[in-house]
């Protein structure tokens, strides 16, 4: 982990990163230092001469500077106002650029505390490696940034130091997010999970920062009646596991939210097998596990007043003589029958078993959210970079979608049409775990939500497309697990 720090005195890091924008003149760059005197003509002619236009994403690097090298990274159309969002992912495409070195000041233009802080997240999530499986002699073993100051006058103001704090956190457990979800099958099982996330809850402070954790084995779910995380996880060597962690403030009286996250550890599609181009890429099909459990140490780490209760329902989706069989019914938690006609639809049958079990609390909820890459059909209607939201309580939904927008998350309202909902009726059960595949995103939103209380505001996130990045790195968003709505919850609870 890169450690964050702040100046606003003389450069000591190796490397300096600067902005570069691209002016309204043809071809026009400016660099954009911020706080930070730089021998501005000098540098233009030689960015000029080697055609650099200040592009979003464009780092070009030129030995020199106030630094043993200088790092310009595009800013785009040259503002008198850059959007935190600009600044977090200039910063993150540099801080990309940089492993292997040892630190790095950042000098970008920091209109106040916010700016500050969206420079510090793009740097920390940006400088990211994931290296725990390849061979030691391997030239890529090159580790991340080990440190990096932000440059601004702003340096000395408490508020400031808090923002590098707090983005020293987000990127701590955005990395935790981003390892499980590229930790392949073969060493992440729903049992694995759960080991790995209780020493993170040793770090995160454990008991004494008001955490409680407990674990649910394949016995106690079968006997206690999750049938939902039993039928997807019974065709595995692998048991599912129920894992819940309770985070208490110190504040009392406070607001308290449950968290759900779809933890398939694999999603093979059960018996309704997936075709083998692709399939790879559901290692990532736990993101919503892995987000809310990170979400809830970082809320938790950070102190924050709200209390959280989160559930991850975790299993691993196998064809096997003892898995669901297209037609086999199953019991949720709590007593609904469910046809099971597609295994592979097996994401909204554990979230069930956790919904239902979120809301037995015996404290009072004031929201209920599931985080889920729960459909293709979302990739289809979003694409990669933008998550859905469903939800039975617009001013719940307008809330959560205000501090996506302040994270830099981007996520969109989708709707759940009633006359959807009669395609998941079934002849011999409550309901069945398919309906019509038009709106595909809309029907396994619908089937979540016969699982919620009409009065508790509930949230359902897919994020299916943007949870991993099968595409180029961009920003501060590496190839592979993006860490994706752990920024939203965390800035949602801020906001609460
Ligand atoms: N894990 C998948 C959804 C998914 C697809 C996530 C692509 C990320 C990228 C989910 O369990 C699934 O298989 N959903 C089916 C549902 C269908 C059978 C109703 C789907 O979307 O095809
Ligand atoms: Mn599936
Ligand atoms: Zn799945």
């Amino acid at each position: 982990m890169t450690t964050l720090k702040i100046s606003d005195g003389l450069v000591k890091d190796d490397v300096l990163v600067v902005g570069l924008a691209s002016t309204n003149t043809k071809g026009g760059i400016a660099i954009e230092s911020g706080d930070l005197a730089l021998d501005v003509e000098y540098l233009i002619s030689s960015l000029t001469d080697l055609g650099a236009t200040g592009a979003a994403d464009e780092v070009t690097k030129m030995p020199g500077g106030p630094a043993r090298m200088i790092v310009f990274t595009g800013l785009g159309s040259k503002s008198t106002s850059y959007s935190n969002e600009i600044l977090r992912r200039a910063a993150g495409s540099a801080a990309r650029m940089l492993n292997g070195a040892s630190s790095a000041t950042f000098a970008f233009p920091t209109k106040d505390i916010t700016a500050v802080a969206a420079i510090a997240e793009g740097v920390a999530l940006g400088a990211y490696v994931f290296n725990e499986f390849r061979g030691s002699t391997k030239a890529e073993r090159k580790d991340a940034l080990k440190s990096a100051t932000v440059y601004t006058k702003l340096a000395s103001k408490t508020e400031a130091r808090a923002a590098i704090h707090r983005a020293q956190i987000i990127a701590k457990y955005t990395h935790l997010v981003r390892d499980l979800i590229n930790t392949p099958p073969s060493h992440l099982t729903p049992d694995s999970f759960t080991k790995i996330l209780t020493k993170s809850f040793k770090d995160a402070g454990g008991l004494k920062a008001g955490l409680k954790v407990k674990i649910w084995d394949e016995k106690q779910l079968k006997t206690q009646g999750f049938g939902g995380i039993i039928g997807v996880g019974q065709g595995s060597a692998n048991p599912p596991r129920l894992l819940h962690i309770e985070y208490t403030p110190k504040a009392r009286n406070t607001k308290r939210y449950a968290f759900i996250g779809k933890g398939i550890t694999f999603d093979t599609g059960g018996l309704n097998l997936k075709p083998g181009l692709g399939m790879e890429a559901m290692k990532s099909d736990m993101s919503g596990a892995a987000a809310v459990c990170a979400a809830t140490l970082a809320i938790a780490e950070l102190g924050l007043p709200v209390a959280i209760e989160c559930w991850a329902p975790l299993a691993e989706n196998m064809p096997s003589d003892s898995a669901t069989r297209p037609s086999d019914i199953i019991t949720i938690f709590g007593g609904k029958t469910v046809e099971v006609l597609n295994p592979d639809a097996e994401g909204r049958l554990v979230l069930a078993d956790g919904l239902v079990k979120a809301q037995e609390s015996k404290n009072k909820l004031d929201g209920i959210i599931d985080v889920a890459t729960l459909t293709g059909a979302q990739v289809i209607a979003l694409g990669t970079r933008t998550s859905a939201v469903m939800t039975n309580n617009q001013k719940f939904s307008d809330s959560f979608l205000e501090a996506s927008k302040d994270a830099g998350e981007q996520f969109w309202p989708m709707p759940l049409p009633v006359e959807l909902r009669a395609s998941l009726d079934s002849p011999v059960a409550d309901l069945a775990n398919i309906g019509d595949k038009n709106g595909g995103m809309l029907v396994a939103g619908l089937f979540l939500k016969d699982f919620v209380s009409n009065e508790l505001p509930w949230l359902h996130l897919d994020i299916a497309g943007p949870a991993y990045n099968e595409g180029k790195a961009h920003g501060y968003t590496p190839v592979g697990g993006t860490g994706i709505a752990l920024r939203s919850l965390v800035r949602l609870v801020e906001q609460a």
